[in-house]
C-alpha cells in the first residue's frame, strides 16, 4: 500500500469482509484486504495505519481455525477485531471464549458502557447486527469491556494503551445503526488518521504502482469493451501510454453490434492502439457440444488466453510480460474458494477460468474495488456517463446466456431478443434503475400458434435485477407494460422464439446469470 494512510483488513473468510474495506474507503481512508495468513514481513512492508480482523465462519477452537501470527499485536498498529476478530484477540491474548454460549443472529440492543474513543458519540443504547455462535466470557489482561447486550455481557472491549479493540457485532453492515460512526471512530479517533482519500488518489497511486511494476516492459490489455476493462485500459494508458497495446477479441459471444462499438470508441474516440481479432470460429468450434456451465467457462477462459498468446507473439519480437484485466472484487471473491466450507460458485472467466500455466503476469488495478467504485474512477478519468452506466456483461458473454449447447443460430436468437429487451427498458426510462438486464435463451422448445400455423420454437427468459454490487440481487419490478411490449416484439420480430418468460428469483438463492 503506497498510500500514506491505509487500513489493512485481514480476511478470515467472513461474509462481510469486503464490506469492511469498502466502508473504510467510503470514510476516506484507503483499504485493502489480505488473507489472514499474510506473512508478518509483508504486513510490515505494507505499513498500515490500522488493522481490522474480519469475521469468520469458524470458531477459534476449531482444529483448522484460521489464525494470524500473534505478532500482529506487537506491531504497535491499532487493531479492531470484528466478531471472530474479537474472539481471536481474546483467544490469542489469554481471554476466554465460550463456544456453548447462546447463538445470536440478527438485531440486538447494545448498551454503551464507555462512550469515549471507539464508541464516542453513541450514548445509551443502539441497535447492532449480530451473527455469531461463540461469546467472550473472560477478558485478556489489560482489557476492559466497553459495551454489552442482554445476551453478551462482554460485547465490545478495548486495551486503550495498546490500542486493541474488538466488537462482537458487525459495524460494517447497514443494519447496525451507528456502524459507520464506530468505524469512523476507529479510523479518526483511535488511529488518528486524517482521511480525505478519494478515487483521484486511487488513480494517482495506481498509476505510480503500475509504472513501478511494469518498468519498461509492455502490457497487453484485454479489452472486452465492458465498463471494467475499458476503465482499466484508460487508466493503464494514462500510466504507460504506448507500452500498452490493446487487443479486442471478438469471441463470437458478444452482444449485437458490441465489437464494432468497441473498435470505434477506442480507435476513434480515445485514439488508443487497438488490434481487432475475430476468433468467432475458434471459440464456437471449441464450445461445440459443451453443455456444462463450468466447462463452458473454462473453455472460454482457455481459448481466450490461447488467442491472446498467439496474437501477442505476432505483436512483438519479445513476449509480453503482463496482461491487464478489469477484474473486480466480487469476481475474485466468488471465484476463489477460501479453505473450508465456502465453495466456488462460478469460475469467473477473468479469474479462476484462466489456465494455471499462463505465461502472463496479471495486472488487475481494480481487484480491490466494487463496480460503483470503478464507475467513479471512470468518471474521474473523463469517461462519458452513458458509457459508464452500461450494465455489467460477463466475461464468458453469451456462452452463459445460451443455456446448454451453443450454436450460431442460438446465439443469434439470444442476441436479437436481448437487444429488443434493452431497447424497451431504455425507452421506458428505467435502464439506470436496473443493475443488469438481459435475455437468455433456454434449451426448451414449446408449442405455439402463429397466424394459422403451429410453431415449435425456443423460449427466452428475460432477467432484470436490482443490486448494489452484484453480490446479492433482487428481481426488478419492471412495469408489466414494458414486459408486455418486450415480449410482443421479441415473438414478432425474432423468428425462432415463440415464448418469453420473466425471471422472478433473487440472489441468493439464484444467481444473476443462469449459468
Ligand atoms: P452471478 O451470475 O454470479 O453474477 O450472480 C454476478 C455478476 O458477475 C457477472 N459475471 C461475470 N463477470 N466474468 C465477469 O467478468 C465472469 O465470468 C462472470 N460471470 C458472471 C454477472 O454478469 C453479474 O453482474
Amino acid at each position: 500500500m503506497t498510500h500514506t494512510e491505509s487500513v489493512l483488513v485481514l480476511d478470515f473468510g467472513g461474509q462481510y469482509t469486503q464490506l469492511i474495506a469498502r466502508r473504510v474507503r467510503e470514510l476516506g481512508v484507503y483499504s485493502e484486504i489480505h488473507p489472514y495468513n499474510v506473512p508478518i514481513k509483508t504486513i510490515r512492508s505494507l505499513n498500515p495505519s490500522g488493522i481490522i480482523l474480519s469475521g469468520s465462519p469458524w470458531s477459534v477452537y476449531d482444529e483448522d481455525a484460521p489464525k494470524s501470527s500473534p505478532q500482529v499485536y506487537d506491531l504497535g498498529v491499532p487493531i479492531l477485531g470484528i466478531c471472530y476478530g474479537l474472539q481471536l484477540i481474546a483467544d490469542q491474548l489469554g481471554g476466554t471464549v465460550d463456544t456453548s454460549a447462546k447463538k445470536e443472529f440478527g438485531k440486538a440492543l447494545l448498551q454503551v458502557d464507555k462512550g469515549d474513543d471507539l464508541l464516542a458519540g453513541l450514548n445509551g443504547s443502539t441497535t447492532v447486527w449480530m451473527s455469531h455462535g461463540d461469546a467472550l466470557t473472560g477478558l485478556p489482561d489489560g482489557f476492559e469491556p466497553i459495551a454489552h447486550t442482554p445476551n453478551a455481557p462482554i460485547c465490545a472491549i478495548r486495551h486503550p494503551k495498546r490500542k486493541i479493540y474488538g466488537v462482537q457485532f458487525h459495524p460494517e453492515v447497514a443494519h447496525t445503526q451507528n456502524g459507520t460512526k464506530i468505524l469512523s471512530n476507529f479510523l479518526f479517533q483511535v488511529c488518528g488518521l486524517k482521511g480525505g482519500w478519494t478515487s483521484t488518489h486511487f488513480i494517482e497511486t495506481s498509476i505510480e504502482r503500475i509504472r513501478k511494476t511494469v518498468g519498461t516492459s509492455r502490457v497487453l490489455c484485454a479489452l472486452s469493451g465492458g465498463v471494467d476493462s475499458s476503465v482499466a485500459a484508460i487508466l493503464l494508458h494514462k500510466a504507460i501510454g504506448d507500452q500498452l497495446p490493446c487487443i479486442h477479441i471478438n469471441n463470437g459471444l458478444m452482444r449485437k453490434g458490441e465489437s464494432e462499438k468497441v473498435v470505434e470508441v477506442f480507435r476513434e474516440h480515445y485514439r488508443i492502439p487497438l488490434t481487432y481479432i475475430d476468433a468467432t470460429d475458434l471459440f464456437l468450434t471449441r464450445l461445440a457440444g459443451v453443455t456444462d456451465p463450468e466447462q463452458k467457462r473454462k473453455v472460454v477462459g482457455k481459448t481466450f488466453i490461447d488467442v491472446f498468446e498467439e496474437e501477442s507473439r505476432k505483436l512483438a519480437n519479445t513476449p509480453f510480460e503482463f496482461l491487464a484485466q478489469g477484474t473486480l472484487y466480487p469476481d475474485v471473491i466468488e471465484s476463489v474458494s477460501f479453505k473450508g466450507p465456502s465453495v466456488t460458485i462460478k469460475t469467473h472467466h477473468n479469474v479462476g477460468g484462466l489456465p494455471k500455466n499462463m505465461k502472463f503476469k496479471l495486472i488487475e488495478p481494480f481487484r480491490e474495488l466494487f463496480k460503483d467504485e470503478v464507475r467513479e474512477v471512470g468518471r474521474k478519468l473523463g469517461l462519458p456517463e452513458s458509457f459508464l452506466e452500461r450494465h455489467p456483461f460477463p466475461g464468458p458473454g453469451l456462452a452463459v446466456r445460451v443455456l446448454g449447447e451453443i450454436t450460431k443460430e442460438k446465439l443469434h436468437l439470444a442476441r436479437e431478443a436481448d437487444v429488443i429487451f434493452i431497447d424497451e427498458i431504455r425507452r421506458a426510462g428505467i435502464y439506470n434503475d436496473i443493475w443488469q438486464a438481459f435475455a437468455a435463451l433456454l434449451p426448451v422448445r414449446s408449442v405455439g400458434v402463429m397466424g394459422d400455423g403451429r410453431t415449435y420454437d425456443y423460449s427466452v427468459v428475460l432477467r432484470a435485477v436490482t443490486s448494489v454490487d452484484g453480490m446479492t440481487a433482487d428481481w426488478a419490478r419492471i412495469p408489466p407494460e414494458v414486459l408486455a411490449s418486450a415480449s410482443n416484439r421479441i415473438i414478432n420480430e425474432v423468428r425462432g422464439i415463440n415464448r418469453v418468460v420473466y425471471d422472478i428469483s433473487s440472489k441468493p438463492p439464484a444467481t444473476i446469470e443462469w449459468e
